[in-house]
């Protein structure tokens, strides 16, 4: 038994291990929703953070970097290839999002999966204090719950996920579907990002593993009663506009707008490269409105900030093929010299100089096919505490549910995407910004605080009082 009060296990730290220049080791954040959400709340309620340290076939001691304390987690070369890019990438990532690329099914994937879930819950049962909150994150773990609940079952086990749940119809397809289910039942309360998730969740364990259920309880055989629940996940809102208002962040977007020569609009896209993001139908989107004539390659200007994500799974490098291919034949055929329409990067860049990007956009495309909730949205909000700016914010996000002063898009509609990108370019000043106040109550009211205390508290709530008062 160890000695950690609070624990948060996901596959990855919010830092990952890379070898500097001259052979050193650097951190640097690690790229994803998760991290940006998870980090704030566990700087503010200290606890362990397990996860992996992004460097294969390394043994790590647990280590303090910048105030939080983590516990690495290794992984082999083999299981990279297999539980995380394979199962975790390969199947779930694709199943969970409407299966917009084919899920693959191998045996040998499944194996690895069951055998680093196993590894994570063992590490969290010998750091866990007696009695301790363990909060377990995301598809690639479903099985900690279920496992550490056998090794320790005095701790509070909590776990939320971070993507869409999908629908009994898809779900069905996993050849491991019911393992997953009973995995997941090992938690106390199971969080998702949307009420359709916990309801499609619940509706599972009711046909596939026979477990009675009540509204959002499920009672099993020994007596034990799981909840399931909705948390919409949110960002350290304050952290951001705060860090939006700061000279140094102002003054690098009036850089980056000159930069740009100073167009009338910028429209901005930040996405890990990924092919649930929509980046194909909303590049294509801006590349027809200039080809059309709507839009003059004068007056605007598209940044697609693109972070590099799962390079080595073959659709991630299908997906860069096609992009580069489509960014390059939009500027070959409409660019002129020193005139770029669309300004494309393949990179990842530190908060600040996301947030001068976000200060400089004049409209913001969030155009996921499928997305969990979506925290760039949310981000961009964060920084324009000025009212102005636009949000054109595709409907399948889980964000939408909540972001309804936004342009809201179908990114399979590219002529509906073409209007609304227009409308929201076009619109006056006024309008804009009376849609971005109501936006930003929203945001800066639900921050990330709020999300981690809710879900804490339902968990730490007596199953039966809980039951009762929902
Ligand atoms: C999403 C997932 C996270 C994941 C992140 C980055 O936000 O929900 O669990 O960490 O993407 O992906 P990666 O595979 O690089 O960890």
């Amino acid at each position: 038994i160890g000695s950690a009060e609070f624990v948060v296990i996901a596959n990855r730290l919010p830092v990952d291990r890379v070898v500097g220049p001259g052979g050193e080791t650097l951190w640097r954040t690690s790229p994803g929703g998760l991290v940006t959400a998870l980090e704030p709340v566990m700087r503010r309620k200290g606890g362990a953070w397990l996860g992996w340290h992004g460097a294969p076939d390394e043994q790590m001691e647990p280590f303090t970097h910048a105030g939080l304390d983590l516990v690495p987690v290794p992984l082999s070369e083999t299981e990279v290839v297999e539980y995380y890019e394979g199962f975790s990438n390969g199947t779930l990532w694709p199943l969970y999002h409407d299966v917009i690329a084919p899920p693959e099914f191998h045996r040998e994937w499944w194996d690895s999966y069951v055998a680093v879930n196993r590894r994570f819950a063992e590490r969290a049962a010998q750091i866990a204090a007696q009695d301790a909150v363990v909060w377990i994150q995301d598809y690639q773990l479903q099985l900690v719950p279920a496992m550490l609940r056998e090794l320790r079952p005095d701790v509070r086990i909590g776990f939320f996920l971070h993507i869409p749940f999908p629908p009994t119809e898809l779900f069905q397809q996993l050849p491991w579907r019911r393992e997953i289910l009973e995995g997941l039942l090992g938690a106390d309360l199971v969080g998702f990002q949307l009420p359709g998730a916990a309801q499609n969740f619940i509706r599972l364990v009711r046909q596939r593993v026979g477990h009675k259920t009540h509204r959002d309880a499920v009672y099993l055989p020994d007596g034990r009663v799981v909840h399931a629940r909705a948390y919409p996940i949110s960002i350290d809102a304050k952290g951001f506009e705060e860090l939006a208002r700061t000279p140094e962040v102002i003054a690098r977007a009036a850089e980056i707008r000159e930069s740009l020569g100073s167009p009338d609009t910028i429209v901005l896209g930040i996405d890990r490269l990924d092919y649930t993001k929509g980046l194909r139908q909303r590049i294509r989107a801006f590349g027809e409105l200039i080809t059309d004539g709507a839009v003059h390659v004068d007056d605007a200007v598209f940044v697609q900030v693109a972070t590099p994500s799962r390079e080595r799974v073959d659709q991630y490098r299908l997906l860069r093929d096609d992009i580069d291919r489509l960014v390059g034949r939009i500027n070959g055929d409409v660019g002129r010299i020193g005139q770029q329409p669309i300004t494309y990067l393949h990179a990842s860049y530190p908060r600040e100089e996301m947030a001068a990007l976000y200060r400089a956009a004049d409209v913001m495309v969030v155009t996921p096919l499928r997305d969990g909730m979506n925290l760039v949205a949310k981000e961009y909000i964060a920084c324009r505490w000025d009212d102005r700016g636009a949000l054109v914010l595709s409907e399948f996000a889980g964000a939408a549910g909540e972001l309804k002063q936004a342009y809201l898009v179908n990114p399979y509609d590219i002529n509906g995407m073409k209007a609304r990108l227009l409308e929201a370019m076009r619109a006056t000043r006024k309008e804009n910004s009376r849609r971005m106040k109501g936006l930003r109550k929203q945001v800066m009211e639900n921050d990330i605080d709020q999300w981690a205390n809710d879900f804490l508290a339902d968990l730490r709530a007596d199953p039966e009082t809980h039951h009762k008062t929902t």
